[in-house]
């Protein structure tokens, strides 16, 4: 059934600025920084950008393609291109993993809340790191005030989606993602300036061969697959909603930079601040809720840049939790006409109600284990190494093996003033040889250390 009514978004503008909230994310706060530091500093940053450019532009192009030739939710979509296959259950993949990483996604997006809090009443103030190290561990494992962020987080993200494309979410990136940029601009330049940042600026610009290995290789395909939020339908869904008349490939390369850009600049803001402070780099969490409240509280204007720096995270997690919610909100609308509103209710409230667990895992519920993983760790685990790499390598087979190369073609060259021969037929080199090949090894890498 065609959806005669479905809602787009107004303006390419709008189009673009909700791709890049949904690419620019946790990932690029905190986890890209850190394996730039611990993967060779420009090495990494070097394979970061080929595979960008080589192998997850080319997937994000085949994704925006399907989705917007289709006009449907990802599962419709699989529904409409191969009608009567088992193809559809890859949508399925990817609806699921968008419902698992939404789960402990907004767990931490949550305690970015308590953190804009606590610097607002200026609560880090004198406190030394093994203070605030040890606030994070009290907090990160009581029980309620985390469930609580989480639950308001994910009520945002409910309110925005309950909205719609046009008016929530486009909307919303469209407020948004100007204000993440001249934020984490004035931060940078903030951090990159104090005495001593100099070293951490090296520190994640020099080459370091010695840290690279095949990890590296694995790493950064890994990171940009989820920073360009590529395998789960998102980028399917909101292409879905772009007019026809929009050409892909600038929004597509746009967006690319966008997030690229952003994620260079967050390294440069974090790396170089926690160095200036004779802090060691530590991966994960601790980076963020521990390194760098220490930072702030000891430099001059530190409460200010504490606050911005936090409400950066949380308009980053925002406009990217948005976008998973989405792809879960189209399926029950389209699928099972549910209404916005009921669709939107229900996915949260379940969704929210696994991120419970995924909270409480870090206190009362951190001895219960399943393959020797916290539920927390168990639903990364799943999203991340299992989901997304599986549901990616099962849509670039579809893409690159069932879809007609005619399709792609025309896609591509609408709006766009000139033939796209040449990018479809690199895209389809890209996605039927050397991307199902390098997911493989992905996900490979992350059952066993490759
Ligand atoms: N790209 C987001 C980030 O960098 C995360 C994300 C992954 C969002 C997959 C949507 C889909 O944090």
């Amino acid at each position: 059934m065609q959806h005669k009514s479905r809602e787009g978004f107004n303006s390419r503008l709008g189009a673009l600025l909700a791709i890049a909230g949904s690419a620019i994310g946790l990932g690029n706060l905190w986890k890209f920084p850190y394996m730039v530091g611990d993967n060779g500093g420009s090495i990494f940053i070097l394979f970061y950008l080929i595979f960008v450019v080589l192998i997850c532009l080319p997937v994000m192009l085949s994704e925006l393609v399907f989705g917007r030739n289709t006009q449907r939710n990802i599962f419709g979509a699989f529904r409409k291109l191969a009608p009567n296959t088992s193809w559809r259950f890859v949508g399925v993949i990817s609806i699921v993993a968008a419902f698992v990483i939404l789960s402990f996604y907004s767990v931490v997006a949550g305690w970015t809340l308590e953190y804009i809090f606590q610097s607002v009443r200026n609560a880090f103030a004198g406190q030394t790191a093994e203070q605030i190290g040890q606030f994070f561990a009290d907090f990160s494992s009581s029980t309620f005030r985390p469930l609580l962020w989480h639950i308001i987080f994910m009520a945002l993200t409910a309110c925005i989606v309950l909205f719609g494309v046009r008016r929530g979410i486009e909307r919303c990136s469209k407020l948004l993602m100007p204000l993440l940029f001249l934020l984490i601009v004035m931060l940078a330049v903030r951090t990159a300036t104090l005495p001593g940042a100099a070293e951490g600026i090296q520190f994640l610009f020099r080459p370091d061969w010695s840290k690279f290995s095949t990890q590296t290789l694995v790493g950064a395909l890994g990171q940009a697959f989820f920073s360009l939020s590529l395998g789960m339908g998102v980028m399917a869904t909101y292409a879905s909603y772009i007019p026809k008349k929009e050409p892909l490939v600038k929004t597509a390369v746009q967006s690319s930079i966008a997030d690229t850009t952003f994620a260079l600049i967050a390294a440069v803001a974090i790396v170089p601040a926690v160095f200036a402070f004779g802090l060691a780099p530590t991966q994960g969490p601790g980076l963020a809720f521990v390194a760098l409240p220490t930072v702030f509280q000891q430099m001059p204007g530190g409460t200010i840049f504490a606050v911005i720096f936090f409400v950066i995270f949380l308009l980053a997690a925002l406009t990217s939790s948005i976008s998973i919610l989405e792809v879960q909100v189209a399926y029950w609308v389209e699928e099972f006409h549910v209404g916005r509103r009921k669709a939107t209710l229900l996915t949260t409230l379940v969704t929210a109600a696994v991120g419970v667990f995924c909270s409480l895992s870090f206190g009362v519920l951190s001895d219960f284990k399943i393959l020797g993983k916290t539920f927390f760790e168990l639903m990364d685990f799943l999203a991340t190494n299992v989901l997304l790499p599986v549901g990616s390598l099962l849509f670039v087979m579809f893409v690159g093996w069932r879809m007609s190369k005619a399709t792609m073609h025309r896609e591509l060259s609408m709006g766009a003033g000139r033939k796209m021969r040449a990018v479809s037929l690199v895209i389809f080199f890209v996605v039927r040889y050397v991307a199902p090949i390098a997911i493989v090894l992905v996900l490979l890498s992350g059952f066993f250390k490759l």
